[in-house]
């Protein structure tokens, strides 16, 4: 409905101002529309919108262009469109901007000549200086058509300048925060979405492997909306969907005999949070289910699928574009150098991974419940499995 309305708005605005605004009379013509009426500023050449609040319009499609003696002070030039974001209605539709990105823009010269190229992608990595040159080669196998995100968690920003793409770069500084509290703050999907994928990665990804460009080609051919690269690594797999096969171009089940079901999470419709891509789409749901003070987003990728229908076929492993898994995460040590200060201190995140995930699965079936009892359902069990975590 909300974006019918939209459409018919665009599509009389567009009318108004574009092919027959020249022809209007100042003083008195008649236009017909359900919704607007349209008065002219007495000083200046804008006509505004403004709402009528006829209940039933239905045979009411008359108003009028007033001259410019109109006193805006009468209630019936008050704007007020429901259709705008809430909060926004008392603006003409023409000035709201809802939507936002992250392209740089200069002091100088003619806004529309910018942006030499608009970033159709965005590739967001959480990194401390200790994995500088592994983000440095990451970052080369995206092209310039990725905005590039740097969250640096250790707050060091300045020494990044050596490169030069850094200058291109977008870096937010907050200490000793996670990816998901700044994926979370910064990357509402109303802020980037102007970008069709959205990669959020970790810094210990090898990308040898790895062309982002190619990447996104094959999910756009296999129409994943949440998709990973496939993992190569020494250490054991926490998940065998994620193993990379060497057969096929991409997956979306894992054939292992080590997964105990192949047709359930995590054996099917699963990724991993380490390196996922999401679709715009797919990141406009997935965004409300992180949760604020969850920061470690742990139990988040067995709720991910529910983001996406049919899960089965729009999420998936792109092998033929892979990463290595080096499993070295800066963040969990806090650039302790003391061993026994530095494995108290992983041993107290882990904790808290644990005790996150516990609330996190808390909250989702409560809330499913909730849902089936407020409908007059019995509750299912819940439709969300967080079995086989590791
Ligand atoms: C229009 O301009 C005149 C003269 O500059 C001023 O007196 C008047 O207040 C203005 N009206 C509005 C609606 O801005
Ligand atoms: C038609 O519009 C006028 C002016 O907005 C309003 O006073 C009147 O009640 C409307 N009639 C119907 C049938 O809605
Ligand atoms: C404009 O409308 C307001 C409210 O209806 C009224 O108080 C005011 O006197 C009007 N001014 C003129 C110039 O008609
Ligand atoms: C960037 O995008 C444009 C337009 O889709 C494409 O032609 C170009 O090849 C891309 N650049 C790279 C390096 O792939
Ligand atoms: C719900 O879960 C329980 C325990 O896991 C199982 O025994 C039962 O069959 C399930 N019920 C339904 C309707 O799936």
């Amino acid at each position: 409905m909300s974006s019918t309305l939209t459409a018919i708005i665009a599509a009389i605005l567009g009318f108004l101002l574009g092919t027959n605004f020249p022809a209007c009379s100042l003083s008195k013509s008649q236009i017909r529309s359900r919704f607007f009426s349209y008065g002219r500023d007495a000083n200046s050449s804008m006509y505004l919108p403004i709402y009528n609040s006829c209940t039933s319009c239905e045979n009411n499609n008359t108003f009028t262009f007033s001259s410019s003696t109109t006193n805006f002070s009468d209630d019936k030039y008050k704007i007020f469109v429901p259709s705008n974001p809430k909060g926004a209605e008392t603006l003409p539709p023409g000035i709201v901007v809802s939507e936002s990105d992250l392209y740089l823009h200069r002091l100088w010269g003619d806004p529309n000549e910018d942006l030499p190229i608009k970033s159709k992608y965005l590739v967001a990595f959480a990194v401390s200086l200790k994995q500088k040159d592994n983000v440095n080669a990451a970052v080369q196998k995206f092209s310039e058509n990725f905005t590039i995100l740097l969250f640096h968690y250790d707050g060091h920003i300045n020494e990044w300048d050596e490169f030069e793409w850094s200058t291109r770069a977008i870096h937010v500084g907050t200490r000793g925060q996670t990816k998901w509290w700044y994926a979370k703050r910064f990357l509402h999907p109303d802020i980037v979405a102007s970008y069709e994928y959205i990669f959020i990665w970790d810094e210990d990804l090898g990308v040898e492997h790895f062309d982002a460009e190619e990447y996104i080609k094959l999910v756009k051919k296999y129409g994943l909306e949440i998709s990973q690269p496939a993992i190569e690594s020494n250490k054991d797999f926490a998940y065998q969907i994620t193993r990379r096969r060497t057969d096929t171009e991409f997956h979306k089940k894992a054939e292992d005999s080590k997964c105990p079901d192949p047709n359930e999470t995590p054996c099917t419709e699963f990724i991993e949070i380490m390196a996922p891509v999401f679709s715009k789409d797919a990141w406009r749901c997935v965004w409300h289910i992180i949760q604020n003070d969850l920061i470690h987003g742990w139990g988040l990728d067995f709720t991910l699928k529910k983001c996406v229908e049919p899960a089965s076929e729009k999420i998936g492993i792109v092998d033929a574009q892979w990463i290595f898994h080096h499993a070295v995460t800066t963040l969990r040590d806090q650039g302790e150098e003391d061993p026994g200060k530095r494995s108290a201190i992983a041993k107290r995140i882990a904790d808290r991974c644990y005790l996150e995930l516990g609330t996190f699965k808390e909250r989702w079936h409560q809330a499913e419940k909730n849902y089936y009892k407020m409908k007059g359902l019995i509750p299912l069990n819940s439709t969300a499995t967080f079995t086989h975590f590791p």
